[in-house]
């Protein structure tokens, strides 16, 4: 049991609080089950990209799944080695491209052909043969929220299987260029496994069309989007995950890389914040609290459910509430028409699975300094990143006030 209660006295609220012990359970879990196969576990950082938490991966042996630069570097900060690094994403500039080169991570994860064609423009110029991987769409329906959902030719990501053939065939024969994985990721949060097998099937196809023209994969990159337990949803078990992927992979001797951040995180994080005020506006009740949308933007943004505890002595009925925080927008709430016991100035109230895409997608939006975050192992918390202030806030800018 954590003590939620100790430790928004000990490093106030707003409050994110992660559980290290719970991430290490979900990383051993879903290492274990593609152990019938060579196999890396690459964390998507952008999940929850705090440095202590990508340090707790890095010391398990995971590699890191990066979409900035700014992720590799934290990747390589954290300690994970550069040959589990991997750079994917649709719009990497020049700068990023000679980085990545430069660092000699595993492969870039190329999206387009006109990337393409930069990434080898950029390592003749660095004199370099570089890595590459390429992301296919398998263009399958991964039954997800649609602002989550990647893996349709409606979506912005990778290329379609003609286009990636065409992709190998000029890399294989680039003097540059060295082609060493395949790569899909079809959206995230997904609780359905047939669209993942589908879609691995494809894309393992590919794999093996490109071998009878001699161009041979080493890394199979199923990408990441594996669900988890919000409310009531019914997960995929991981080991039949992990045999659906094994089982498109006949014949083919390549190393399985998989790219989970949610899986990992996401329920290993609490989201803590002290209750405001209650108020009504004729029959709604609204609780507001510490929190904002600029601390969790999830519920705003997809409308997304998440769990919430009263942490109180309070034995009243329950009652619905919006959950609201002080952000002026209407958008800034965490639930609505949420059942929740009558509550008091200062009571907690706990955001669960708040571990993965929470801080990370926080803002200063109406100058509110982020909260601190704190880490817990082995019984013991820490502090893993520090409440901003008002002067982290105006850092950049002071300067140029005249
Ligand atoms: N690999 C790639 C190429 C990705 O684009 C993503 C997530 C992942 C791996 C990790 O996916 P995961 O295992 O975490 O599902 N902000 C949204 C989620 C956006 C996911 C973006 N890409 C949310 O809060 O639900």
């Amino acid at each position: 049991m954590i003590d939620f209660k100790q430790l928004a006295q000990k490093y106030k609220t707003p409050l994110y609080i992660y559980d290290l012990d719970h991430m290490t359970a979900q990383y051993t879990e879903l290492k274990d089950a593609f152990k019938a196969r060579k196999s890396i576990l690459c964390y998507a950082v952008k999940a929850n990209s705090n440095l202590s938490v990508v340090r707790h991966f890095a010391k398990m042996g995971s590699g890191a799944d990066c979409v900035s630069i700014g992720e590799v570097r934290r990747a390589f900060l954290a300690g994970i080695p550069s040959y589990k690094i991997i750079f994917s994403g649709v719009g990497k500039n020049d700068d990023e491209i000679r980085e990545a080169i430069e660092k000699d991570i595993l492969y870039i994860n190329v999206e387009s052909e006109a990337e393409l064609g930069r990434v080898e423009l950029i390592a003749k110029d660095l004199d370099k043969k570089t890595r590459i991987s390429i992301r296919v769409n398998p263009n399958i329906d991964p039954k997800t929220h649609p602002y989550i959902s990647t893996g349709l030719h409606d979506n912005k990501f990778g290329v379609d299987l003609s286009t990636a053939k065409r992709m190998y065939i000029f890399a294989n024969n680039s003097e540059h260029l060295d082609p060493v994985g395949i790569h899909f990721h079809i959206g995230s949060q997904l609780t359905e496994l047939k669209p993942i097998y589908e879609s691995a099937e494809i894309v393992a196809d590919l794999v093996r069309s490109l071998q009878t023209i001699k161009i041979e994969l080493k890394f199979f990159d199923v990408g990441g989007g594996l669900g988890i337990k919000y409310d009531d949803e019914t997960l995929i078990p991981t080991y039949e995950y992990a045999q659906a992927i094994l089982a498109t992979l006949k014949g083919l001797d390549l190393t399985v890389i998989c790219e989970p951040g949610r899986f990992l995180t996401a329920n290993a994080g609490y989201f803590i914040s002290k209750v405001l005020y209650e108020k009504q506006n004729g029959e709604k009740n609204f609780l507001v609290i510490d929190g904002a949308m600029n601390d969790l933007l999830r519920p705003a943004l997809y409308s997304a459910y998440h769990k919430i505890e009263a942490v109180t002595d309070s034995t009243s009925s329950l009652k619905k509430v919006d959950i609201v925080g002080p952000v002026c927008e209407s958008g800034d709430f965490f639930a609505k028409d949420y059942l929740l016991p009558n509550l008091a100035h200062n009571d907690l109230v706990v955001v669960h699975s708040a571990g993965a895409y929470g801080f990370g997608m926080g803002s200063n939006y109406n100058t509110r300094g982020r909260s601190a975050e704190v880490a817990l192992e082995s019984g013991e918390d820490r502090l893993i990143r520090k409440r901003e202030t008002f002067d982290d806030l105006i850092a950049l800018e002071k300067e140029f006030l005249n």
